[in-house]
Order: structure tokens, then C-alpha cells, then sequence
């Protein structure tokens, strides 16, 4: 069994379609180990961010993932990190696969619904930097 963090971002959750994201992401046989709906700050989504600060996108991104909040995932199954990214689709939605959820759901290539862990350093990252070890069950 493999771990990885997902994000459920604001543009999803103001448009109320945590549901049927997480729907598809038990349909497909993840275990949900840890779900928390959190308003990032600034200083949470540089952090988190950290790996972008120099692209030009950085303020931008870190400005939309702070304007209201978001549902943060910790997800379980065989080949999760990889299967998460399948699940999502590519970064650009005008790119994704049809099916995926940035297909379906994301609005441009910011604005895209939902992220996901891209490599298992990552995933041992992301996840203790929202969830203590007793909030994953
Ligand atoms: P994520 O980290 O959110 O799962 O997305 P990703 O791996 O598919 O894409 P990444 O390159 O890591 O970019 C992180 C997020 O930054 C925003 N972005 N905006 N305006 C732009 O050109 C641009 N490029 C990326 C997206 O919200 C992307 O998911
Ligand atoms: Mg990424």
C-alpha cells in the first residue's frame, strides 16, 4: 500500500463539487486515511509551494489557493501517487484525458480542482505538512 496527499482546491469546493470529487476517488478504490477543510494562509501555501517560488506563476497560485478554503486528502491503495495523477489528469485541463477530473471539472490551467503528490519524496513531503500521524486512520 502506497500514500500520497491530494488537495481539493478552492475552485472546486466554492463550486461545491467536493462531492463528486471525492466520489470518484472512492469509486476508484482509495482509502480517504485523513480528510481536513482548512483556509490556507499565505505563509501555509508558500511553504507548501516552496519547490515553485521562482516560476512565474508563484503569487498567482499561492494567491488562489488562499482565497477561501480547501479539503485536504490523505489517500491510500496500491500505486496511489501514480493512480491519483491518472484520476486527475494532466495540469491543463484543455490537455487532461477525457474522464479525469481536470477535464471534467477544472476551469484553466491554475484554476484545476485538485492536486496530487507527483513522486513518493514528495508524498513524504506533503502529507506531515497537514497531518499529525494520529489524524491518519
Ligand atoms: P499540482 O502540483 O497542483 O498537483 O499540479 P501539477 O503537479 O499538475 O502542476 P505543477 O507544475 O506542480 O503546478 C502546480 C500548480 O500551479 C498552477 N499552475 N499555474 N499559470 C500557469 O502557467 C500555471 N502552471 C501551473 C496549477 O494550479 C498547478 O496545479
Ligand atoms: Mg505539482
Amino acid at each position: 500500500m502506497e500514500r500520497t496527499f491530494a488537495i481539493i482546491k478552492p475552485d472546486a469546493v466554492e463550486r461545491k463539487l467536493a462531492g463528486k470529487i471525492l466520489d470518484r476517488i472512492e469509486s476508484k478504490g482509495f482509502n480517504i486515511v485523513g480528510m481536513k477543510k482548512i483556509k490556507l494562509t499565505k505563509s501555509q501555501a508558500e511553504g507548501f509551494y516552496c519547490v515553485h517560488k521562482e516560476r512565474p506563476f508563484f503569487n498567482d497560485l499561492c494567491a488562489f489557493m488562499t482565497r477561501s478554503p480547501v479539503i485536504v486528502l490523505c489517500l491510500e491503495k496500491e500505486n496511489a501517487i501514480a493512480d491519483w495523477r491518472t484520476l486527475m489528469g494532466a495540469t491543463n485541463p484543455a490537455n487532461a484525458e477525457p474522464g479525469t477530473i481536470r477535464k471534467d471539472f477544472a476551469i484553466n490551467i491554475e484554476e484545476n480542482s485538485s492536486h496530487g503528490s507527483d513522486a513518493p519524496e514528495t508524498a513524504a513531503f506533503e502529507i506531515p505538512y497537514f497531518f499529525s500521524a494520529l489524524e491518519l486512520v
